[in-house]
């Protein structure tokens, strides 16, 4: 049997009011659409296709290599799928209908669904049901007597019967791939929208002679997103979730609400996460490390039993091995700091490598950027650059070599040698003395002459 899947986003979202297309908002730093591609990817479907609106170049991109095929006007769900039919021929198998904006939905019960697809030959659609808190504006999904489904009826259409009805469609469905498309094609626009419904193709098949049936899910997975309200909201369920995969992988949070994670977060185990820590995407935390409080990291990659933070910045690129150190008001970007190797405090290492067990002293700063390139700085094994040094790229120091503190090093340093840049030290015996003498006397006369003003 064959797989294809079909996302709905050609709605504009208008109640984000964002310049961005509703379904490229993030969650947990990755797009909603790109949550429900993931979802649908776990099926390994042979075909994935996304309807869009006209002007949405951008969502395009970002579903590639999904193809994409853009809906003109937006006539309905029905109308939409439509849209789609040059791009999804006729399968034996299943096609998959999803929408963009809800991103939740698991591959578990996209699977289940399949599953109930494929069952019977007669049965042309399965929906996925739920049950919200709220029914308010959701297609009710009509029961036969027999359990399966007979109609979904859209609210605005629905009687108060029916309105009493709290099993609701998501707008998930499994379609025969045989019939979808005459199935579609006997939609019409007749009802209080005047829209072509997707959710007619329910009745159409019962009065086929076809079966449709329904599973149901939690109302959790199906949540979708209208405002920038309810992103907020899946963005908590989100990191809810993440946090509790983290732990129960043998990860130590400290607290738990003040740690946000990226969809693809990787912590290994016995790693400690102290309060408000921020992971953008693309980290990998190996077994034992400590992230301490207060540190933001994006795109590192971090070794085993490595320490990091308080305040510390890893921006993508970062690589800290085995046992290294980054400690405070650091920031580290596109730069491996090998087994072993400290940056303790205030420093900024970028485009560079730190050889193993360097150690490099507070206030040092990698000169990376000339305003019109970026240049690497090469620090050897066991080397060790004394505080407030600026290394002015490309540069490199030998294994073993001792920068002084203060030092502006713009050419190489041997292996094992000392650089210092340095203006000498000038001393002059007793003058700090005698100016504290000085002034302290001109201080008792402008005040005496102060109170003889006040006395007038
Ligand atoms: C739809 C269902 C309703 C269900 C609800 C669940 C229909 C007729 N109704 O209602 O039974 O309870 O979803 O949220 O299907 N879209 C397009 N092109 C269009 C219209 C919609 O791509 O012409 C996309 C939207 O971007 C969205 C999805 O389809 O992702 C659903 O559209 P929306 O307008 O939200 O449908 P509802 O009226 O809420
Ligand atoms: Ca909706």
């Amino acid at each position: 049997m064959e797989l294809a899947a079909l996302i709905l986003a050609a709605g504009k979202g208008t109640r984000m009011k964002s310049a961005l297309p509703k379904v490229l908002h993030p969650i947990a730093g990755r797009t909603m659409v790109g949550h429900v591609l993931d979802a649908v990817a776990g099926l390994d479907p042979a075909r994935v296709a996304v309807v869009i609106g006209p002007d949405m170049e951008d969502v395009a991109e970002a579903v590639a290599p999904a193809a994409a095929v853009v809906q003109p006007e937006q006539l309905g769900t029905a109308d939409a799928v439509k849209t789609a039919r040059d791009v999804l021929p006729p399968i034996e198998g299943t096609v998959l209908v999803l929408y963009g904006d809800t991103p939740f939905i698991g591959r578990g019960t996209l699977e289940k669904m399949v599953a109930a697809r494929e069952a019977a030959a007669e049965t042309a659609v399965v929906v996925l049901g739920f049950r919200p808190a709220d029914p308010g504006a959701y297609g009710r999904l009509v029961l036969a007597p027999n359990g399966d489904l007979q109609a979904i009826v859209e609210a605005r259409d629905a009687s108060p019967d029916v309105l009493a009805i709290d099993l609701c469609n998501s707008g998930v469905m499994a379609i025969d791939g045989a019939r979808l498309w005459e199935l579609i094609d006997a939609v019409g626009n007749d009802n209080a929208k005047g829209e072509y419904y997707l959710t007619d193709i329910v009745a159409i098949a019962r009065s086929q002679g076809l079966t449709c049936t329904f599973i149901e899910a939690d109302a959790e997975e199906l949540s979708g997103v209208n405002s920038r309200a309810e992103l907020a909201v899946a963005e908590a369920i989100m990191q809810q979730r993440l946090r509790a995969a983290a732990m129960a992988n043998g990860a130590t949070l400290i607290d738990p609400t003040t740690v946000w994670f990226s969809y693809d977060t990787r912590i290994g185990e016995d790693v400690t996460i102290g309060p408000n820590v921020f992971f953008g995407p693309g980290v990998s935390v190996a077994n034992g490390a400590e992230i301490r409080a207060f540190s933001h990291l994006e795109g590192a990659t971090l070794g085993e039993d490595v320490t990091v933070g308080p305040f510390a910045r890893l921006r993508p690129g970062a690589v800290v091995a085995k046992g290294a150190r980054v400690g405070n008001f650091v920031e580290v970007k596109n730069a491996t700091l090998e087994e072993g190797a400290k940056v303790n405090h205030l420093t900024y290492i970028g485009d560079a490598r730190v050889g193993e067990a360097a150690n490099v002293g507070a206030g040092t700063i990698t000169c990376n950027y000339d305003g019109f390139l970026k240049h690497h700085t090469d620090i050897g094994a066991g080397a060790f650059i004394g505080s407030n040094t600026a290394l002015v790229a490309p540069v490199k120091i030998g294994a073993g070599a001792i920068v002084g503190a203060g030092s502006t090093i713009g050419k190489d340093v041997e292996a094992d040698a000392l650089a210092v840049e340095r203006a000498d030290t000038k001393m002059t015996r007793g003058w700090a003395k005698m100016f504290r003498e000085k002034k302290s006397a001109e201080k008792a006369a402008q005040q005496k002459s102060k109170q003889k003003t006040a006395r007038k």
